[in-house]
């Protein structure tokens, strides 16, 4: 699966000229889930021109169902207008809006009770890395996140492992490192759940994937696909992208 994150990017004349260069050419979906996980204002746009191999997805919701939240958007909001997929916790959500890991669990819970699939975003900083605490630190955040899901959920589910470090900064994580981490999360489902759900469950590594890096990142046995933020507002490298891992 290759998911861009367009982030705040593209107005809505941007965003149109984006879909309809890249719906014709990505990769059957049989191959490949393609998606794009856009800014609420174009979502609906989107959902009505998206290709038979592409789909959309937002990149936030409310754990709500409805109420006096100025700003926010419901997952019934995004169901009605046909958005298939949505990011749950994202790291600049979890830092700058003050998203914690037991909020991500209620959004979890709130996308499937709306038939969404969400992408579950979870990744350790600079200083967590360098105190060799990445994996009892990524362990705790996909316990909590996953906290009252059934293995059927969590199969459904899509796991970003995006290292916070490497989020816009150019420097990706290594094959090694994306892979490893990546790992530790299947053995945390294995342990929650069974070996089935670990080897089921789709994970995805985000953070400076680039067409220079992709090939590398999808030679790994346990990288399902890529979350992609810069390179996946540019028609040509979106595109490189989502190749990479059709050829995987
Ligand atoms: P970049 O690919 O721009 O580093 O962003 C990664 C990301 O945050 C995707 O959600």
């Amino acid at each position: 699966m290759i998911a861009g994150n367009w982030k705040m990017f593209k107005t809505r004349d941007e965003a149109l000229q984006f879909i309809y260069a890249v719906n014709m050419e990505v990769p059957k979906k049989e191959f490949v889930d393609t998606v794009v996980c856009a800014q609420a204002p174009v979502l609906r746009d989107l959902v009505k021109r998206q290709g038979e191999n592409l789909r959309i997805g937002a990149q936030n919701m409310h754990e709500e169902v409805e109420g006096a939240f100025t700003g926010e958007v419901s997952a019934a909001m995004l169901e009605n207008i046909g958005v298939d997929y949505v990011i749950i916790g994202h790291s600049e959500r979890r830092e700058y809006y003050n998203e914690t890991d037991e909020r991500v669990n209620l959004k979890l819970h709130q996308a499937f009770r709306y038939g969404l699939t969400p992408i579950l975003c979870v990744g350790e900083a600079l200083e967590t890395r360098e105190a060799n605490e990445t994996n009892a630190f990524v362990k705790k955040q996909v316990e909590i996140a996953l906290n009252g899901l059934g293995p059927r959920q969590v199969k459904e589910l899509v796991i970003a492992y995006e290292p916070i470090w490497a989020i816009g900064t150019g420097r990706t994580a290594t094959n090694e490192q994306a892979n490893e981490t990546i790992s530790v999360i299947r053995e945390v489902l294995k342990s929650l759940y069974d070996q089935e759900t670990a080897e089921n469950t789709r994970i995805l590594y985000g953070g400076s994937v680039k067409p220079e890096n992709i090939d590398g990142l999808m030679a790994e046995p346990h990288i399902d696909g890529a979350l992609v933020g810069g390179a996946s507002l540019d028609v040509k490298s979106f595109l490189r992208i989502a190749d990479a891992a059709y050829t995987k």
